[in-house]
């Protein structure tokens, strides 16, 4: 199984991935975490992409552009893969379809996430993450155990920076900026399929499951 998952900022794609990563046994690969790690490192990629992170823009397109091409020219790379976050504009899908027409890689499914504006800022207020092992909680949908620390490695949860409210604001300006085409340029190749991405964290999953089902009958 080649996944992508799309969606918007907080919709529950990290959420999702990691259930459908371990329900398929496919790589996580999330654009995402790979900048904030760059971040953390103080990398030359962290210190260009922190500014636009932090002002809740998308980083410029060579720069994720490259990220994901290398990933997937190495030997290494994984035969079974999630994308989460990437590609996120029609330059990012142009540019991603020719490295995997090179690779002689074919993505299974496009599965794209509809949650409402409203719940979004709910969502996101309420993310605590862990910033060892990435692990996500929210404060009343899926509250850790202990309040303010991590189930699995007992580190104290933090707030991401990029969720304060006006941060939110701006990335989801920046998603209904570019998603129109970039479902349309799916939607064309029959990959896209939509999900209601409002219910419990299990409900969303269970319908990510019927509709990777269904597009299956279809073929
Ligand atoms: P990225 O890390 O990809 O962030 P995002 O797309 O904004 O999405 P999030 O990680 O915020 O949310 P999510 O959809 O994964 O939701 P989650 O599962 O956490 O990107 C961050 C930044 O990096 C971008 O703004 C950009 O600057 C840059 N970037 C990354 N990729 C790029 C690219 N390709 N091009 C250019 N720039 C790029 O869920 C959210 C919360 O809701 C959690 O607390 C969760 O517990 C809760 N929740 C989840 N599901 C449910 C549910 N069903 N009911 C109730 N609560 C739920």
């Amino acid at each position: 199984m080649r996944l992508i998952i799309m969606g918007p900022p907080g919709s529950g794609k990290g959420t999702q991935a990691k259930l459908l990563c371990d329900r398929f046994g496919m790589t996580h690969i999330s654009t995402g975490d790979i900048l904030r790690e760059a971040i953390r490192n103080h990398s030359p990629l962290g210190r260009q992409a922190q500014q636009f992170m932090d002002d809740g823009q998308l980083v410029p397109d060579n720069l994720v552009n490259d990220i994901v091409a290398e990933r997937f020219r190495r030997a290494d790379r994984p035969a079974k893969f999630l994308l989460d976050g990437y590609p996120r504009t029609l330059n990012q899908a142009e540019v991603f379809d020719v490295v995997l027409r090179e690779l002689h890689v074919t993505i299974t499914a496009v599965l794209a996430l509809e949650v409402p504006d409203d719940e979004i800022v709910r969502r996101m207020s309420g993310r605590r993450i862990c910033p060892k092992d990435q692990s996500l909680y929210h404060v009343t949908f899926k509250p850790p155990k202990q309040p303010g620390i991590c189930d699995i490695c007992q580190t104290r949860l933090i707030q991401r920076p990029d969720d304060k409210e006006e941060t939110v604001l701006n990335r989801l300006k920046q998603f209904h900026a570019t998603v129109d085409e970039l479902l349309e340029f799916y939607r064309r190749q029959n990959l896209l399929r939509e999900v209601n991405g409002l219910g419990s964290i299990q409900e969303v999953f269970a319908s990510c499951l019927a509709s990777l089902q269904a597009g299956k009958d279809q073929c």
